[in-house]
């Protein structure tokens, strides 16, 4: 915790802070300073000393510890935020912490995971050093069948904070793939758990992986002609600290906004679909395509089977088919 204080001082003063006032700030002695900027610089962060002026935080490694979370955060959101080095899932590891008290708005984030997991029982790649893997809990009042669309306002809001963040504009492919160029840089899996007496939502938490600084050469081969990351998309690296905060607040902002702010999620939601006006094929086995049509006032899909008649999904998986080429004559 001393170390997480002491960077969040380095990170966010200009200039050099001296020992003395970090140690007056704090309540700490100058001992415990100066080892707090040990255990820092051996975890990467280049920060200068000088006798006279004090410490100066020359450069910083992309790191997604609770030190940089909290510089950005503040200390009283954190409170219910929990970081990880590795953790199996974070929805897995969300929902064991909440057991007992299930906090509204409560995060986990972790580096890496080892069983994260996809819709449908996929498994989600989760590597370390390069992706956010962040599950936020939410409980809302509405009841369960209304609050599906929640998934769909989650698209949305992960997409504002890429926006915000990155620059480049994500599409979404429905119901909760962000995609850029075609091809997919994050998911969402929503898990809902109910109470059996009531009926009632006990907790619904939202699991996010976003792939943010991954070399498109590291994916593994089943995943590279399908799976693509920020940096692959924009060339550029990002600070995955400063980018889970902004998807921290987004759904902080989402849970406020939530039933009442519809309208906008869903013009924004209408405005990034990259699915409607495609033939899509049904992912449930059976083979079918259809044309998809539109994107209903509850977030379902409508979409036009060849024999004319039409449906209205409200969950499901389907994948986007390539527009065909047009036969080449003579
Ligand atoms: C999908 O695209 O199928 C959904 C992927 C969701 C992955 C995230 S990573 C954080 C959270 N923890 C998990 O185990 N899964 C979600």
């Amino acid at each position: 915790m001393t170390r997480d204080l002491v960077l969040s001082i380095l990170k966010t003063r200009k200039g050099y802070v001296s020992g003395e006032l970090i140690s007056k700030e704090l309540g700490l002695t100058r001992a415990a300073v100066s080892l707090a900027v040990k255990a820092l610089r051996k975890d990467g962060y280049v920060i200068l000393s000088s006798t006279k002026k004090g410490y100066l935080m020359k450069s910083a490694p992309d790191r997604l510890t609770s030190g940089e979370l909290l510089t950005i955060l503040g200390p009283e959101r954190m409170r219910t935020v929990s970081v990880f080095d590795t953790v199996h899932s974070t929805n897995r590891v969300l929902s064991e912490l909440a057991y007992d008290d299930p906090k509204d708005g409560q995060v986990v984030i972790a580096d890496a995971q080892t069983g994260g997991r996809g819709r449908y029982g996929r498994s989600f790649y989760s590597p370390e050093e390069c992706g956010i893997y962040l599950s936020c809990l939410f409980r809302p009042e509405t009841p369960p069948s209304s609050s599906i669309p929640i998934t769909a306002w989650t698209a949305v809001a992960v997409s504002r904070a890429v926006e915000t963040v990155c620059g480049v504009q994500p599409g979404i492919k429905w119901v909760n793939d962000l995609i850029l160029s075609g091809k997919k840089f994050g998911g969402i899996l929503t898990e809902m758990s109910i109470e059996g007496e009531s009926g009632r939502i006990r907790q619904i938490i939202t699991g996010i992986g976003i792939n943010v600084n991954n070399s498109p050469s590291s994916f593994p081969d089943e995943l590279k002609n399908t799976a693509t990351s920020l940096f692959a998309e924009t060339g550029s690296t990002f600070s995955r600290a400063e980018l889970a905060c902004a998807v921290i607040r987004e759904l902080d902002l989402l849970r406020k906004a939530w039933p009442d702010g519809q309208t906008e999620y869903l013009r924004e939601y209408r405005a990034r679909n990259i699915t409607t006006n495609h033939t899509i094929l049904l992912m449930d086995g059976s083979g079918r395509t259809a044309s998809a049509e539109s994107i209903g006032d509850d977030f379902s899909l409508k979409i036009r089977y060849p024999d004319g008649s039409a449906e209205k999904l409200t969950s499901g998986e389907i994948s986007i088919r390539p527009v065909e080429e047009p036969e080449r004559t003579g």
